[in-house]
């Protein structure tokens, strides 16, 4: 055991997700009990690191809040403190590495080793404070499911509950007024939440990132039904869906972003589009946007969430540093920040990288066996 640690410092960075509590309970209540190690949770992300906003994490403020969405410690997805923004009187902004800054306001307040939860970029943060020489654990967490170092992070499951109910209700709509339903979910490069919210929620299409559309193959899926006799459609879109020969839908660029495009509207643009091709229909969009964020954690999500804190507390407590929780199997396994981080492998800050859905593989085989469209006929 590292009798160094004393006190260990949590972060929420990113987008929030379900289970981050579940996590933030874990670690707090493992290293209270297990280690005699107090627990501080920095507020906002790294931001909080730098600012010096803190709070104490007792066995009492972490009791209650597994079931709960988001972070009881706030986050933030931008604040890298490797490349902080300085907003002058003027009104410019000017870029400074503050992250020795950071460093001392630790060991200012008796900080020895910290635990970090987020995705690509906070990881990366994170492997870089490492390369510094801070003791740092990190632990994975992302709704698109596309991080490849890990078989699957909390937060995706209690999406999918709720893309499924939505489609569910969505149905009943179509079916009354013979609709065309689409209904856009997150997923940025990779299409798992589209794909499987499709599957357990009965899509007819499905439209991902890994296999680009053509419009027509979706209006004539939708005159199969017709035919059919079922004059409704549910289309399911990731927001990093797009035709072939055409390009993503980019909502806003957010300049102090790490990964500054923001995806939305794809779903949209395919409902204006649609509703031209197929006038016999009314074509309607919902974009289920950040209602797949929030909402009371899964059964799975808060027992995975939980299994990622008490695992990344005895990871660092037994020189496991500089190294990622992951899940292989059924077992919680570590991997060096060195390898999932930085180089697009996680997928979150780049097109190319990342756990993406194989077009050959068994879900989407399983799909067009039943006959679910990817509008790539
Ligand atoms: O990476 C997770 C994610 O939920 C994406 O699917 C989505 O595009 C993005 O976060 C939205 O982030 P923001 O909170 O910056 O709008």
């Amino acid at each position: 055991m590292n009798k160094k640690i004393r006190k260990i410092g949590i972060i929420t960075g990113g987008g929030d997700c379900s289970g981050l509590n579940a996590v933030i309970n874990g670690i707090t209540k493992t290293a209270i009990n297990k280690y005699g190690v107090e627990v501080v949770g920095f507020t906002r992300g790294y931001k909080g690191l730098y600012s010096n906003d803190f709070r104490d994490l007792g066995l009492k403020s972490v009791s209650g809040i597994m079931h709960e969405g988001g972070t009881i410690l706030k986050s933030s997805n931008k604040d890298n403190l490797f490349h902080y923004p300085i907003k002058h009187p003027d009104g410019s902004v000017t870029y400074k590495d503050v992250s020795d800054d950071a460093i001392r306001n630790m060991k200012y307040l008796g900080i020895d080793a910290l635990i970090v939860i987020g995705g690509d970029g906070t990881l990366t943060s994170a492997r870089d404070f490492h390369r510094k020489g801070l003791p740092i654990v990190g632990v994975p967490k992302t709704i698109d499911n596309d991080l490849p170092a890990t078989d699957v992070t909390f937060g995706y499951n209690t999406s999918l509950e709720t893309i499924t109910d939505a489609m569910d209700k969505i149905h009943t709509t179509a079916y009354s007024h013979d609709r065309v339903m689409v209904v856009e979910v997150m997923g940025r490069h990779s299409g798992w939440l589209a794909l499987e919210g499709g599957l357990a929620g009965s899509a007819d299409v499905i439209l991902i990132p890994e296999i680009p559309y053509n419009l027509n193959s979706i209006v004539e899926k939708v005159r199969q039904r017709d035919a059919f006799g079922r004059n409704f459609s549910v289309i399911i879109v990731s927001e990093g869906a797009f035709e072939k020969d055409g390009d993503v839908v980019v909502r806003e660029i957010v300049e102090d972003s790490a990964d500054s495009v923001r995806l939305g509207g794809v779903g949209f643009v395919i409902t204006q589009q649609l509703q031209k091709l197929i006038p016999e229909h009314e074509v309607r969009y919902t974009n289920l946007a950040y209602i797949q964020r929030g909402g009371i954690t899964s059964q799975f999500d808060r027992s995975l969430g939980l299994l990622f804190g008490v695992n990344a507390v005895d990871l660092l407590m037994n020189g496991g540093t500089g190294r990622m929780v992951q899940l292989r199997g059924r077992k919680i396994t570590s991997i060096p920040l060195e390898e999932v981080v930085g180089s697009g492998e996680t997928g979150e800050t780049s097109r190319g990288g990342g756990k993406r859905v194989d077009p050959e593989g068994q879900y989407v085989q399983a799909a067009k066996s039943i006959g679910i469209s990817f509008g790539d006929q």
